[in-house]
């Protein structure tokens, strides 16, 4: 059991604490500044109270959803975590395996350690994750071979114009040029590869051209970005504060999802991440606008400990999670978690 409650997460990941070397562990497990907002992710979310409903015939619990037209046995999914081959060898064709075998939908990073063409081979199905990179050629060429190994959304991060400052990073040399490198091509130029600081809403619609994919904005803390975004041309909208790894002090993304979902209403998906640990917590955001939720870390530490076979058992005991708390909560599917399902209590702003 890693997911039933907060003492089997703390549990995981002090068994994948184990398993990796300090450095890794600590690049992973890291945030920005003061790590107020990765902090506030997980507590902002235990900060949301749940109003379940009674004598409602949930004999049969239904996760199912669809997410840009396509059904997902459970709304939970892998988020976009560069750089897998340091917490095991098989690295993303690994976490794509697990995340499969789960029925879970991956999304691959731009930052992956594995071509994308080899990761793409185990999965299904899975979005590309993009960065628009300085040299936008690149980017052109990335989100291409994405589109034609398979991927079905392309998700671009809008929070990082540049990389936030994480003091658990000490070694600069954690991510030689062989792995930084291994989608890019040989005599690649590290600087024309870092991500763009001029990155805009142009960028949606360029995006969606090149690729022939809709586009999800990952990133988005508020209301008037994610209409903004939706303006723009994106499908969906995604909560997140980068798992509080770019600004700190940023919002924790329970706050921020219902102003968002209040904002885009119908004319777009929303999902969020950033802190989902349990089965409750998925249910959390579903109530509070989410259509599905990604996991970050918690799919790392899976990987880590066990490979594929430990991802898939990770997702599918998050999914049953899910299912036991909708039981509990007296919804039988996941169009009856509504607003309605969840309070704030005093101290949070949600
Ligand atoms: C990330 N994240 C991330 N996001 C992204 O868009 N592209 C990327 O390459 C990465 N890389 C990455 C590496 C590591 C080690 C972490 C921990 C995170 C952010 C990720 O997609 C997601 O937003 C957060 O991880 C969600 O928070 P939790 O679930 O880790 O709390």
């Amino acid at each position: 059991a890693v997911f039933s409650n907060e003492a089997d997460h703390r549990r995981l990941v002090e068994r994948a604490r184990q398993a990796l070397a300090p450095d890794v562990f600590d690049f992973y497990a890291g945030g920005a500044g003061d790590e107020t907002t990765l902090a506030a992710n997980e507590t902002a979310w235990r900060g949301v109270r749940l109003r379940p409903r009674v004598l409602r015939d949930v004999s049969r619990i239904d996760s199912r959803v669809r997410v840009l037209g396509r059904e997902l046995p459970a709304p939970v999914g892998v988020a976009p975590v560069g750089y897998q081959t340091l917490a095991h060898p098989e690295g993303e064709v690994a976490m794509a395996l697990g995340a499969r075998r789960a029925g879970a939908l991956l999304t691959v990073s731009s930052r992956s350690s594995r071509r994308i063409e080899e990761i793409a081979a185990e999965a299904d199905p899975w979005w590309f994750q993009a960065y628009v990179l300085r040299d936008r050629g690149l980017t052109r060429e990335l989100v291409r071979r994405a589109a034609a190994a398979g991927a079905t959304a392309i998700v671009l991060t809008g929070d990082t114009p540049y990389l936030g400052r994480r003091r658990r990073d000490r070694d600069a040399g954690l991510i030689p040029d062989e792995m930084f490198g291994v989608n890019l091509g040989p005599g690649f130029d590290r600087a024309l590869a870092e991500q763009a600081p001029d990155v805009t809403y142009a960028d949606v619609v360029a995006l969606r051209d090149v690729s022939g994919l809709p586009v999800v904005v990952k990133g988005v803390l508020r209301g008037d970005d994610a209409l903004e975004c939706v303006a723009a041309g994106a499908a969906g909208v995604w909560v997140s504060n980068h798992g509080g790894r770019q600004l700190d002090g940023a919002v924790a993304t329970a706050e921020a999802l219902p102003e968002v979902a209040d904002a885009v209403g119908d004319a777009a998906e929303v999902y969020a991440d950033g802190g989902v640990r349990t089965g409750v917590d998925v249910l959390r955001a579903l109530a509070l606008g989410a259509r599905m939720v990604f996991v970050g870390r918690p799919a790392l530490w899976c990987l880590a400990v066990g490979g594929a076979d430990a991802v898939t058992a990770g997702l599918t005991e998050l999914a049953d999670a899910l299912t036991r708390a909708m039981g509990l909560a007296g919804t039988a599917t996941t169009a009856e978690i509504t607003r309605g399902l969840a309070r704030a209590h005093p101290g949070t702003t949600v």
